[in-house]
């Protein structure tokens, strides 16, 4: 008999303690019921395919199987048998599980929306380096959350503008200066330029405050090229790179973590181009997910939202923040960033909802103070200290001239 997408279903099935089990959310297409969705997600997402096929033996031990469907949430579970998937290759790992089951016919919509991953297939990936320590082990941010900005504009400053920049936020008691997602080795702020007058400043900015500092060196770039630009971050003196993870592609973000593992270096992950996966509720793949595949690949910093209060939409951030912090077979943890539209006056809220072992980015809630980034810098790091001691940035204004201007402009507004 050959194998049909019946035998990709079967609501009795009990997944096995190392089978890899997805959550979906699906819309069946029309005259689809339930049962030949979940099925076809199934087959299509393991080894089978729309026509029988005439095979025998083991080749059946790789399917996967629709154990479970909840009609009135849209939801159904698929459990992947550890012997699919090709250890430690999230490429190959996600061609299974979000691959071509995200433009099949047999369901309008269709959402990978969580995994549980089993010890085997953890395993087999490096997870974080440093995760949260890094607070610690590379930072002197303790038990309050890093501090970090981005220079605006994104891009377009020189290397010189860039550098000075940074000197004025470092100084105004910022941890870490951040390239833009789209700063990476233009000709009117070449990478190398940049990294060599960024550190010459942050040691200056060091000296002269006694802090640890330290640079979010933007890396992205083209394969091979990438991995140069990351032994030089390393030659030069940095403690991080940053990797626009989405845009990169998973396999060299792996390549990424392998090669900073020799130099000890972080990876900070920018999340740019996630909401074309994820912001459409019913179809795509979750934040959650994408979290989820960057702390197997090693990253030691990702961006999570702002839980609704910056200028960016996002899912369920504490959530999400959670599960990057929680157990998950002795993986590190991974230190959550909250960044987009955050200015002083939204951050003891951010800390209420979130806690405080997060890291805190803000471009234009720095830069755009009335009385410039050095300014924009000691409100935003006096703002953080106020709210991870539990006091209220608007109290927390009284002894710091800069964040009551910083209030005075934007109040606690949430921008758009
Ligand atoms: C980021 O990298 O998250 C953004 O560039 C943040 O910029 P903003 O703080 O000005 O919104």
């Amino acid at each position: 008999m050959g194998i049909t997408y019946e035998d990709f279903l079967d609501l009795e099935y009990d997944p096995l303690d190392d089978d890899l089990v997805c959550e979906f959310y699906i819309e069946p297409a029309d005259r689809m019921d339930w049962e030949a969705a979940a099925s076809r997600v199934a087959s299509e997402s393991s080894n089978g395919t729309w026509a029988e096929l005439q095979v025998e033996g083991s080749v059946r031990d790789l399917s996967a199987t629709a154990f479970s469907i909840d009609e009135e949430a849209g939801h159904i579970e698929v459990a992947y048998p550890d012997a699919l998937f090709e250890p430690g290759s999230m490429p190959q790992v996600l061609s299974c599980i979000a691959g071509n089951i995200m433009g099949m016919k047999a369901v309008d919509r269709i959402r990978l929306l969580d995994c549980e991953w089993p010890v085997t297939l953890v395993e087999s990936f490096p997870g974080p380096q440093y995760g949260s320590a890094v607070k610690s082990e590379i930072l002197d941010a303790g038990d309050r959350p890093a501090t970090a900005t981005v220079p605006k504009p994104k891009v377009g400053l020189t290397t010189d503008q860039h550098a000075t920049v940074g000197y004025e936020a470092w100084t105004g008691g910022v941890d870490l200066l951040k390239d833009d997602e789209n700063l990476t080795d233009q000709s009117f702020n070449p990478f190398e330029d940049r990294l060599t007058e960024s550190l010459a400043q942050r040691d200056r900015a060091e000296d002269e405050t006694g802090e640890t500092k330290s640079y979010l060196l933007n890396v992205t770039a083209p394969g091979s090229e990438m991995l140069e630009r990351v032994d030089m971050a390393a030659e030069h003196g940095c403690e991080f790179v940053m990797v626009d993870v989405v845009t990169t592609g998973w396999a060299a973000v792996q390549q990424v973590r392998e090669r900073c593992e020799r130099h000890g270096l972080a990876i900070h992950a920018h999340r740019a181009m996630h909401a074309a996966f994820d912001r459409v509720p019913d179809h795509g793949v979750s934040m959650r997910v994408i979290a989820q595949i960057a702390r197997l690949c090693g990253v030691d910093h990702i961006h999570t939202g702002t839980a609704g209060l910056g200028k960016l939409e996002n899912e369920d951030t504490e959530g999400i923040n959670d599960w990057l912090q929680g157990e998950c077979h002795g993986l590190t943890d991974v230190l959550p960033v909250a960044s987009g539209g955050l200015h002083p006056g939204l951050l003891d809220q951010l800390l209420d909802e979130l806690g405080a072992n997060i890291a805190v980015q803000a471009g234009g809630g720095i830069h755009g103070h009335p009385d410039g980034t050095h300014a924009g810098a000691i409100a935003f790091r006096h703002a953080v200290d106020a709210a991870a001691q539990g006091h209220s940035v608007e109290d927390a204004a009284t002894d710091c001239p800069e964040l009551e201007r910083a209030l005075e402009k934007w109040g606690t507004e949430t921008p758009r």
